[in-house]
């Protein structure tokens, strides 16, 4: 496995690298989701690259930047024991120099869910991604679930740029009981932590419900919503309905495939985890073939 800083040393290697390349994009702290999305690289492809860069772009003044997790080294091993070929460690100086002017913005996908949060977010992550994407220039570049909107925004944008790049969407991955894996997880207090299973929890139950026949948005809504209010240490932000290939809200009964989003605090940390439903589509293929591609 190569390791580089250097932009210009990344692109050399890259282009010696032979037949078809997979990308995986972390800004770090790895954990078994990243790699799940790597050995999914590492299986399809005759190459894999990954990079590893905290991007400034995406957070916000009031955001945990300079919390964010680092762990350069355990990162690296994970990474040589996943077969990656080839990592970009870039310094925000190299990504971002001194006269740099350029935002890329996806308009609609962006706009509600995380957008209406967090303004700015995802211009940072399309921004970066895009740099990425003409930096590694892979044929398949993989995604998670996890940050379902990401994904949708970045196809969008790939789409409209023409990047010649298929988006692979892996599922997400979960701890035993059910939290969705995140760098954000260390934030939580123990009795959080425990607290915090309550999304897949609340996900599940909205799943059954939709296979029981509940196709009334507000009736999943509101299934969502018992299983959280049990939980005195979380706090709903919000609880979504959407069509997963635009993203519009979803207010009318529906049989096709819908996303169910849900962002939730406990104490400080802002949680986030999602599901299709019905919960048979969450596999590699179906979020594919509904969020990527
Ligand atoms: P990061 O949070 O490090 O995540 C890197 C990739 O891992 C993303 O595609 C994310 O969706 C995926 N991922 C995170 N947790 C996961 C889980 N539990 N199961 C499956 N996949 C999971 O997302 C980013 O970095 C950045 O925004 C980035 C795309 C690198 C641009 O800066």
């Amino acid at each position: 496995m190569r390791v580089t800083g250097s932009l210009s040393e990344f692109q050399e290697l890259r282009q010696a690298l032979n037949g078809r390349v997979g990308a995986v994009y972390t800004m770090g702290a790895l954990h078994v989701g990243h790699l799940s999305l790597l050995s999914h690289a590492r299986e399809e492809n005759d190459a894999v690259v990954a990079t590893l860069f905290v991007n400034p772009k995406q957070f916000a003044r009031n955001e945990d930047l300079s919390r964010y997790p680092r762990t350069l080294e355990s990162d690296l091993q994970k990474f040589e024991r996943a077969g990656v070929d080839l990592v970009l460690t870039p310094s925000p100086e190299m990504m971002y120099p001194p006269g740099f002017q350029t935002r890329v913005d996806v308009k609609i996908v962006s706009q509600g869910l995380e957008g209406e949060r967090r303004p700015d977010h995802f211009t940072g992550v399309v921004t970066v991604v895009a740099k990425l994407f003409n930096l590694t220039h892979p044929d398949r570049a993989y995604f998670g679930q996890k940050d379902a909107q990401q994904v949708v925004v970045i196809r969008q944008m790939a789409r409209d740029l023409n990047f010649p790049v298929e988006i692979i969407v892996c599922p997400t991955v979960r701890e035993t009981d059910g939290l969705a894996m995140s760098s954000r997880n260390v934030f939580l207090t123990p009795e959080q932590r425990q607290a915090a299973a309550v999304l897949y929890g609340a996900l599940q139950a909205a799943g059954g419900a939709y296979d029981q026949g509940e196709h009334v948005p507000a009736h999943l809504i509101e299934a969502v919503q018992d299983v959280i209010a049990a939980e005195p240490l979380a706090e709903i932000d919000y609880i979504a309905l959407n069509d997963p290939r635009t993203l519009s809200p979803i207010h009318q009964m529906t049989n096709l495939p819908v996303l169910l989003s849900l962002s939730v605090r406990f104490g400080a940390t802002r949680l986030l985890d999602n599901c299709l439903l019905p919960l048979s589509l969450n596999n590699l293929i179906d979020l594919t073939r509904l969020l990527g591609v």
